[in-house]
């Protein structure tokens, strides 16, 4: 009897295995020390971010024409701008800004950014934080948000503060002035 009641309970375990498959564990609670994170850093950064989208060598493209040219909503821009220190297209590049706008406002020109700033010197050189916001060109300064990055600025959050330095009223080739508060471990 004792024996038939052990062989019961030992098929019942495999067959509860069965049923609901062996205990295999995905996620595991983390001590934030383990990834350094008991520490964190503010950055500011102050870069121009160069749009030339006239000339045989544009580093911003029109890839779908906009539905009403005057706020140029539907439009879809991709660009790999580049980043420098100073205004000036010849000041030296730090890094690039790759992405993405879209005109998705009806009444003003209001563009829906989404970009990577990667940088190629400097002890950020590899890592890259991502800004993804709105961005309405016609004010003075706009805010977008840093919603995270990779190397240096992993679990990254923090805001960008744009503001345009040169438009060129004929080509539309622009450079921006961006004032970036970047949060990081
Ligand atoms: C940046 O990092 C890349 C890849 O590790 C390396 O090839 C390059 O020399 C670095 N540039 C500078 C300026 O440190």
């Amino acid at each position: 009897m004792a024996t038939k009641l052990v062989i019961l309970c030992l098929l019942l375990s495999v067959l509860d295995v069965t049923a609901t498959g062996p205990k295999v564990s995905y996620a595991k609670k983390m001590d934030p020390k383990t990834l350094k994170m008991d520490r964190h850093f503010l950055v500011h950064f102050h870069l121009y971010w160069h749009d030339t989208v006239s000339g045989a060598k544009p580093s911003s493209v029109a890839v779908l024409p906009p539905r009403n040219k005057a706020t140029v909503f539907g439009e879809l821009n991709f660009f790999d701008n580049p980043l420098t220190i100073g205004p000036e297209p010849s000041s030296r590049r730090v890094g690039r800004s790759q992405g993405m706008y879209a005109g998705t406002a009806h009444d003003q020109i209001g563009l829906m950014m989404g970009m990577t700033f990667a940088f190629t010197t400097g002890k950020y050189n590899g890592s890259s934080f991502t800004v993804f916001g709105r961005n309405a060109i016609a004010e003075h300064e706009r805010e977008m948000p840093v919603v995270g990055g990779t190397g240096k600025f992993r679990f990254a959050r923090g805001y960008a503060l744009a503001k345009t330095h040169h438009l060129n009223p004929s080509t539309f080739d622009a450079v921006v002035e961006y004032d970036i508060y970047v949060l990081h471990y």
